[in-house]
């Protein structure tokens, strides 16, 4: 731990559609289903989806995501849309860097509520959060070259691409992934905030 243990983060935030809870032992069976549901995208694009989790992994790894909230570790929401209550997905705040600030977005969609901008809104409100109130230099979102749905949600948020890794990883059917990395930066968070709001 370090002073930035000390901030006061709120572990809530909402959207006009969505609200966004930081996770909280018990809610390893509300993420299991979701995952459940949506486990053939996962495997294909998500490095844990290997093979599909338990309940008991899943509420280990909600639990020891408790943790790191506590710790300023790493911010893991669950994102239920407010007119019924659906988990719709997850949006991770990970690998931070106090000292730059620098932070990383990382993503899911249940698949039966894609296609309808959850994500997107999701990623918005964080982004904003963590320029607002954090104090970002930058906030960066990875994915496979390949994802495109991934990569429409970054730059759908504003998110430039900056870089390609050329086979930096290999995906869970073994396959050599390139990795693109997106990212924005203060000055480009500002301006993004001056221009009209993006369909
Ligand atoms: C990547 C992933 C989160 C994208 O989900 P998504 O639902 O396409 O993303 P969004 O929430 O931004 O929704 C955008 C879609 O909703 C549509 N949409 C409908 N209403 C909208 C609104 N009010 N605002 C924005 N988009 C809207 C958009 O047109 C777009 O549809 P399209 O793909 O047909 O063009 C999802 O495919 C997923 O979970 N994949 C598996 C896991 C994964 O790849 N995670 C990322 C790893 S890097």
């Amino acid at each position: 731990m370090d002073e930035h243990s000390a901030f006061y983060i709120p572990k809530q935030h909402e959207t006009e559609r969505l609200l966004m809870r930081i996770w909280q032992p018990g809610d390893g069976r509300l993420l299991h289903e979701a995952v459940e549901d949506s486990f053939p995208e996962l495997h294909t694009w998500m490095d844990w989806a290997k093979v599909m989790p338990t309940l008991s992994e899943t509420e280990n790894v909600v639990r020891e995501a408790a943790q790191k909230f506590v710790n300023r570790q790493e911010f893991n929401f669950i994102i239920l849309r407010k007119s019924d209550r659906l988990v719709v997905g997850t949006v991770g705040v990970h690998h931070i860097r106090w000292d730059v600030p620098r932070f990383e977005l990382g993503y899911w969609g249940r698949t039966r509520a894609t296609g309808q901008g959850y994500i997107t809104e999701a990623v918005r409100k964080l982004t904003r959060y963590l320029f607002d109130e954090l104090g970002a230099e930058r906030v960066e979102i990875r994915c496979d070259a390949r994802n495109v749905r991934s990569a429409a949600v970054a730059r759908r948020a504003g998110f430039l691409l900056e870089a390609v890794l050329r086979r930096e990883a290999r995906s869970n059917d073994e396959s050599l992934r390139d990795t693109q990395i997106y990212a924005m930066l203060r000055e480009n968070f500002a301006a993004l905030s001056e221009s009209p709001p993006l369909p």
